[in-house]
């Protein structure tokens, strides 16, 4: 059997935090090596904290990653970000295609592929969002959507450096419901087949995380489920003391 990826536990902190909020990633910091020896922490704060968290992580195993990017590396877009301004603040990975934006902001497959190659461009892993709605798991179209989501928005000449999959349930999110964990392994195992198919080797090398109402107490049930490679958590990555709780999954 082939080795299974390196496990990333990644937090979406979303539009929360303020600049007294680096005392909670220094508490990250501190446990961070206890738990590094078996998985890749990384924190995306919102985009103004964003150059002071990668100058206080360097030299420590925690990475900081950004929540949006623009496709463009630069032009008349007022209040927009380049991947390249990101990366330029120290981030090293970029989230993109999350369901809040695809929601609140009416992005398509075809706009988070474009912002995937940007984050390409400028040298950062893109960290792409799927996953269904209630009503589309309720009629039973889940791998239908995520085949659409993950055909459209993932682009050709991904590899485990340049491309994280986030299988996200939209129903999941913050609402402290979770699938069981035989649906996460049914869903992850159709996405592991996708990338294989697609990518050939290197897709057996991509990490695919799972998002939705990750807590300390679900996370060893829901991170050992076959073809999940981490989290990407929301609520509970605010709190050092749950993140790194969610983390020590992987010690168990
Ligand atoms: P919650 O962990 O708050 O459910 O959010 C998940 C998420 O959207 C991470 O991107």
């Amino acid at each position: 059997m082939a080795d299974t990826p390196r496990p990333l536990v990644a937090g979406n902190w979303k539009m929360n935090g303020l600049r007294g909020s680096a005392a909670e990633l220094t508490k990250i910091m501190s446990g961070a090596p206890e738990v590094a020896a078996r998985a890749d922490l990384m924190v995306c704060p919102p985009t103004t904290l964003l150059a002071t968290f990668a100058s206080l992580v360097q030299g420590t195993p925690v990475t900081v990653g950004a929540q949006d990017c623009h496709a463009e590396p630069s032009g008349a877009f007022t209040g927009d970000l380049s991947a390249e301004m990101l990366a330029d603040s120290g981030a090293v990975a970029v989230i993109v295609g999350h369901s809040e934006r695809r929601q609140y902001h009416r992005e398509t497959d075809v706009e988070v592929n474009a912002k995937a190659r940007a984050a390409w461009r400028a040298g950062l892993t893109a960290i792409v969002c799927v996953g269904e709605t209630k009503d589309e798991r309720e009629s039973e179209k889940t791998l239908d959507v995520v085949h659409q989501q993950t055909q459209t928005s993932l682009p050709d000449g991904a590899n485990a450096k340049n491309l994280v999959v986030a299988y996200e349930p939209v129903w999941a999110i913050g609402t402290g419901l979770t699938p069981t964990p035989a649906d996460v392994a049914a869903v992850h195992g159709f996405i592991r087949r996708h990338l294989e198919t697609r990518y050939g080797a290197a897709g057996n090398d991509i990490r695919i995380l799972y998002g939705g109402s990750v807590k300390p107490s679900n996370a060893v049930e829901l991170l050992h489920v076959p073809n999940v490679d981490g989290a990407l958590v929301g609520g509970a990555s605010l709190k050092a003391d749950d993140f790194l709780g969610i983390a020590r999954a992987y010690l168990a």
